[in-house]
């Protein structure tokens, strides 16, 4: 009997235009280009100037993820963003893609707020929906302007971030229900508000009335990292009765490289299938995911049919996997 899967039909991106290199860095804060590579893999950082922000990051990427995909804007009835830094407290950053792209009048359109989790939280929530059977083709973003809460006198912070932006286009389409099947295989969310102090912005509508900058206990974060990711994977090759070395690639959200290196020797999978942006783009949250998609996809590297396993980990904690068949 055939079931629904959310099959990727397009995946887009955008970046703002000014490249930061940790050289520049080292002139504004008290850090060096060494400390940054050694500890994270960080080489440069995109930072959005006046009038980029979320939306317009958002509305470029999506753009382009519709046009690969060969369908119409009206087409599309269901908009997730994933961002903890929305243009404004609202309306969603989503409605405004809506607006700027065309997209259909009376699609459902809203945010997602799982801070560097996002776009696993969106993919899963778009997922669920359209296997619902009340949506067809939707529109999943991760767009973020980090830069704009980041304390520019924390050096334990501000070197870590970009600004970017990627999205994917999924449909519901008819298949066999069997691993073989394009489409999302499987989704895994968590969360533990029990740390919700250890990543956090300061600030807020109802708290302060303030936007409030980053905090971070980097080592606590990075202390829960390697393990919570490695479970989440784990119980997604246990839902799908896959090995790791079936993975074709491995997409980990990018925050720090010693990270995605851990993680993937933990699982068991190469090296060489690691897509590893954090070194151009740094950790730009819930975009960094499509974001590394876009540049696997625009290298040659993932094609259609291969299984690729993405992953992420961020304030709340939150935590998640999916894995999709290209
Ligand atoms: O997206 C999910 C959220 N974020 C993460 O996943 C981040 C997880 N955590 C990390 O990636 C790492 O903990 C960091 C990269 C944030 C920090 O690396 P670390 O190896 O844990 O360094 P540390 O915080 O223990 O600091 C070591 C030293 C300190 O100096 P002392 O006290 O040993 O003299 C810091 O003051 O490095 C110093 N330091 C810096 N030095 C130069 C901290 N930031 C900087 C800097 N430049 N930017």
């Amino acid at each position: 009997m055939a079931i629904i899967r959310s099959v990727i039909r397009g995946c887009g991106a955008s970046l703002p235009a000014n490249c930061v290199s940790n050289a520049e860095l080292e002139k504004k804060v008290d850090t060096s280009d060494a400390w940054i590579q050694e500890r994270t893999g960080i080489r440069q950082r995109y930072i959005a100037a006046d009038g980029e922000t979320t939306g317009t990051l958002a509305t470029n990427a999506a753009r382009q993820a519709i046009v690969r995909s060969g369908i119409d804007p009206s087409e599309i009835d269901l908009i997730v963003l994933a961002t903890s830094t929305p243009d404004q407290t609202f309306p969603a950053t989503a409605v405004t893609v809506q607006a700027e792209l065309g997209i259909q009048v009376g699609a459902a359109a809203f945010d997602i707020q799982a801070v560097c989790s996002g776009f696993v939280y969106a993919l899963s929530t778009a997922d669920a929906m359209l296997k619902g059977g009340a949506y067809r083709r939707a529109l999943v973003i991760g767009s973020e302007t980090f830069s704009r809460i980041l304390d520019w006198e924390d050096r334990g912070t501000c070197v870590l971030f970009g600004d970017g932006a990627g999205a994917v286009v999924m449909e519901a389409q008819p298949k066999p229900g069997t691993i073989g099947d394009r489409g999302v295989l499987a989704s895994r969310l968590h969360a533990d508000g029990r740390h919700r102090d250890k990543l956090f912005v300061d600030g807020g509508a109802s708290s302060t009335q303030t936007i409030g900058a980053l905090r971070m206990n980097g080592r606590e974060v990075f202390r829960h990292a390697v393990g919570k990711i490695s479970s989440v994977i784990e119980e997604i090759l246990v839902d799908t009765n896959l090995t790791a070395e079936e993975i074709d690639w491995f997409v980990p959200h990018q925050a720090n490289k010693r990270i995605l290196d851990g993680t993937a020797k933990k699982i068991g999978i190469p090296e060489d299938k690691v897509v590893i942006t954090v070194d151009r783009h740094a950790n730009t949250s819930a975009a960094s995911i499509p974001l590394a998609l876009n540049a696997a996809i625009e290298d040659g590297r993932i094609k259609e049919g291969d299984l690729v396993l993405m992953e992420a980990m961020g304030g709340g904690f939150t935590w998640g996997g999916v894995l999709v068949r290209w």
